[in-house]
C-alpha cells in the first residue's frame, strides 16, 4: 500500500486531518473546491506544524508541509491514493454527491471514509461499486491535537477495511476506536449529548450558572476524563471496584434515569435563554484569539500525556 492520502475539503477538519497524515510521512494532497480555501489552509498549516514541532508531535515541520500538496482537482487529488478522506460540510446531499464522485475515480483497494459528525455512511454509499471499502472515520476537532477517531462501518463495508483503517489510523497517531454497528451520534456525540442536554438543563432551569457548570466539567470531572474514562473512573470510586461502586449507587443513577432532561431544552426560546445566560457575543477578534489558546492548551496537554505515558 502507497502512502498516499487524499483529503476531500479543507476546511477546519480537511486541513487538520492533512496534518495529521503529513507529519506522519504520508503524501497528502488536500482538495477544495472554493481555493480561497486552499490558500486558508496553507497559511494555517505553515505556523502550526511549526508550532506541533515545538511541542513534539512533529519530527520535522518543514518535512511535513512539502508533502502537502494543494490540488484544485478532485480527479487528481484521489488519483493513486490509498486513502480518500471526505470532509465536506454536514449535508446529506453533499455526501451522497461527493462518494458518487469518488467511486468514479478511487483507485482499486482505496479506503473512502467520511468524517462526518453523524450522518451514518449507509446513508450515502449503498448503490457504490466501493461500498465494501467505504466507512466514517469521525474525528474530535482538531484532529492534530485530539487523537481519537471513530471508525464506524456499514452493514456492507468488509471486516478488512475496518481493520486497515484501524492499523492507518494507528499508524499515523490518532487513537481508533470501532464502533460495532451503525448508530445515531456514532459513540462520542452520544456521550456529549448526553452530557450538553443535561447541562442545558440545569442552567435553564436555575440550578447553576453556565460558568459554575463549566467550572465542574474543567475543574472537576474533566481533569480526570483527560487520562481516564469513565469505567476506569468508578472501578476506582469503590473499594470494591466497579461492582462495589454499582452497588453503593445504582439506586441514584436509577432516580436520575427515570427523569431525564427532555428534548425541549433544544427548542429555540429556551436555547435563547441559555445564550443570553453565556454572556455577550464574542467578537471575531476573540474568538480567533481563544481557539488559539484552546489549541496550545491542547498542545501542551497532548504533549504532558505523551510524556507522562513514557515514564509510567
Ligand atoms: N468542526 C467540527 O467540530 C467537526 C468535528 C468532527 C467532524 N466534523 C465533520 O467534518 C466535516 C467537515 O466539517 P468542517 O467543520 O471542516 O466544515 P467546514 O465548513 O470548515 O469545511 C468544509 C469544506 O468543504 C468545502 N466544500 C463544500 N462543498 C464542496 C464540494 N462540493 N467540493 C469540494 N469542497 C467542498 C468548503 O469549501 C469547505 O472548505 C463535516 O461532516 C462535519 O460534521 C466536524
Amino acid at each position: 500500500m502507497n502512502k498516499i492520502a487524499a483529503m476531500i475539503g479543507a476546511g477546519l477538519i480537511g486541513r487538520a486531518w492533512a496534518m495529521v497524515f503529513a507529519r506522519a510521512g504520508w503524501t497528502v494532497r488536500l482538495y477544495d473546491s472554493n481555493a480561497a480555501q486552499l490558500t486558508d489552509a496553507r497559511a494555517y498549516i505553515g505556523p502550526s506544524l511549526v508550532e506541533q514541532q515545538g511541542a513534539g508531535l512533529c519530527d520535522d515541520a518543514g518535512a511535513a508541509q512539502a508533502r502537502i500538496d494543494y490540488v484544485s482537482s478532485l480527479e487528481s487529488a484521489v488519483a493513486d491514493a490509498a486513502w480518500v478522506h471526505e470532509h465536506l460540510p454536514e449535508r446529506l446531499e453533499l455526501k451522497v454527491q461527493i462518494f458518487a464522485q469518488l467511486d468514479r475515480m478511487v483507485e482499486a483497494g482505496a479506503i473512502v471514509a467520511s468524517s462526518t459528525s453523524a450522518i451514518p455512511a449507509s446513508k450515502f454509499t449503498e448503490g457504490l461499486a466501493c461500498r465494501a471499502r467505504c466507512l466514517v472515520a469521525h474525528p474530535v476537532n482538531p484532529p492534530h491535537l485530539v487523537p481519537v477517531v471513530e471508525l464506524c462501518g456499514t452493514p456492507w463495508t468488509a471486516t478488512a477495511t475496518i481493520e486497515r483503517a484501524h492499523a492507518i489510523m494507528t499508524g499515523i497517531g490518532q487513537v481508533p476506536i470501532i464502533v460495532r454497528r451503525e448508530l445515531d451520534g456514532f459513540i462520542l456525540n452520544r456521550l456529549q449529548g448526553a452530557l450538553l442536554t443535561e447541562a442545558m438543563r440545569l442552567v435553564e432551569e436555575g440550578y447553576v450558572s453556565p460558568d459554575d457548570l463549566d467550572k465542574t466539567i474543567k475543574d472537576g470531572l474533566g481533569l480526570r476524563w483527560s487520562f481516564m474514562g469513565p469505567f476506569e473512573t468508578i472501578e476506582l470510586n469503590a473499594p470494591g471496584g466497579a461492582a462495589d461502586y454499582c452497588a453503593r449507587y445504582s439506586d441514584f443513577y436509577r432516580r436520575l434515569a427515570v427523569d431525564p432532561a427532555r428534548p425541549e431544552v433544544w427548542e429555540s426560546e429556551h436555547v435563547a435563554r441559555i445564550v443570553a445566560a453565556l454572556g455577550a457575543p464574542m467578537r471575531p477578534s476573540e474568538r480567533t484569539e481563544r481557539t488559539q489558546r484552546r489549541d496550545r492548551r491542547l498542545l501542551a496537554l497532548r504533549r504532558h500525556k505523551i510524556t507522562s505515558s513514557k515514564t509510567e
